[in-house]
């Protein structure tokens, strides 16, 4: 279960393991996978042999110890955690855009959501738990294999309840018409967004805000295009920055230790180690920017319904 769907189901540090339950097994921030616990399963990893039954009754969060003395972390399925160890079926949005997303769209417990294309359904887990538990999300895939892997993820990561997947061509058809007025927010990652806009136009109740997410600037022009000519105001557009920072832990030997963010083997020039700050006698943290940050994801294109019938006044 990858959400809160009521206050006293909330997944917390104090929650306990079940037989049956989702864990992301964290080794390191880029080394995580999720995992359903089955009480005769184990799991191998280079760290070794981890039986499932160990785990069973440990609360979230919990460090557990495979048979060669190895380590790794059981931790609850969050829709953040969600997004880095799905599988990829498609390029997906990650954290940055989400949260950004879901912020503009003003979504919150109660809302109705319209997206397309469902993708892999990184977006659509956090909409379910922003929506969650009185809201809904409606999500359309041309795709019927893709739709229907989405479907089976939403199953095991407890969401269902909460979204519902449709094989739709929304290019090509638009939303159907059952949701005419009824949509606080539409969302569209889609390779020709600007043909779906005049559907979703209808779908959105008045003050409704549409988000088109584009990687190129053309696409984001063409949608512009059919927001102003479709009774939309208010429209910008943002590409969302990241910059990672990692937080490494360095021995008096000058070598890297196990930081927060997990392990792994850098070269640090000493000179560098003046800006570190003192961990206290066993050793010293590194802040610095990541190598690995992600730079262009794509456009984000907001804009909100006008109410047509104000616009008079
Ligand atoms: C980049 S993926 C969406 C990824 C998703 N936002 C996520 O975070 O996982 C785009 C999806 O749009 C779907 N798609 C493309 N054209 C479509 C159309 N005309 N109608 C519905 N879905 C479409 C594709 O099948 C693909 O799954």
């Amino acid at each position: 279960m990858v959400l809160q769907l009521h206050p006293d189901n909330r997944l917390s540090l104090n929650r306990q393991i079940k037989d049956g339950d989702l864990v992301i097994v964290y080794e390191k921030h880029d080394a995580m996978k999720a995992v359903k616990v089955s009480e005769h399963e184990v799991l191998q990893n280079r760290f070794g042999a981890f039986k499932h039954s160990d785990w069973i009754g440990k609360s979230f969060g919990s460090k557990v110890y495979g048979h060669k003395g190895g380590f790794v972390y059981l931790l609850a399925p969050t829709p953040e955690l969600w997004t880095l160890v799905l599988s990829h079926r498609t390029q997906i949005l990650y954290i940055a855009d989400i949260s950004f997303v879901i912020m503009c769209l003003e979504i919150v417990p109660g809302s109705v959501v319209l997206e397309s294309g469902t993708g892999s359904g990184s977006l659509t887990t956090s909409f379910a738990r922003a929506v969650a538990p009185t809201g809904h999300v409606y999500t359309f895939d041309f795709h019927q294999q893709r739709a229907a892997s989405a479907r089976d993820d939403f199953e095991r990561t407890g969401i269902s309840e909460l979204v519902k997947v449709g094989v739709r061509d929304i290019q090509g058809e638009g939303f159907p018409e059952e949701f005419i007025g009824r949509a606080d927010s539409v969302f569209l990652d889609l390779p020709q967004p600007w043909m779906a806009i005049p559907s979703a136009g209808k779908m959105l109740r008045g003050d409704g805000i549409l988000c088109s997410f584009s990687p190129c600037i053309e696409q984001v022009q063409r949608s512009s295009e059919a927001l102003t000519s479709h009774y939309f105001t208010d429209i910008r557009t943002f590409e969302v920055l990241l910059r990672t920072y990692e937080v490494r832990k360095r021995n008096m030997e000058g070598q890297d230790g196990s930081g927060s963010n997990g392990g792994g083997s850098v070269e640090e020039h000493p000179k560098k180690r003046k800006c570190g700050f003192d961990a206290g006698g066993d050793g010293t943290v590194m802040v610095r920017p990541s190598s690995e940050s992600r730079g262009h994801t794509g456009y984000l294109t907001f804009a909100r319904l006008r109410c047509v019938s104000c616009s008079d006044n």
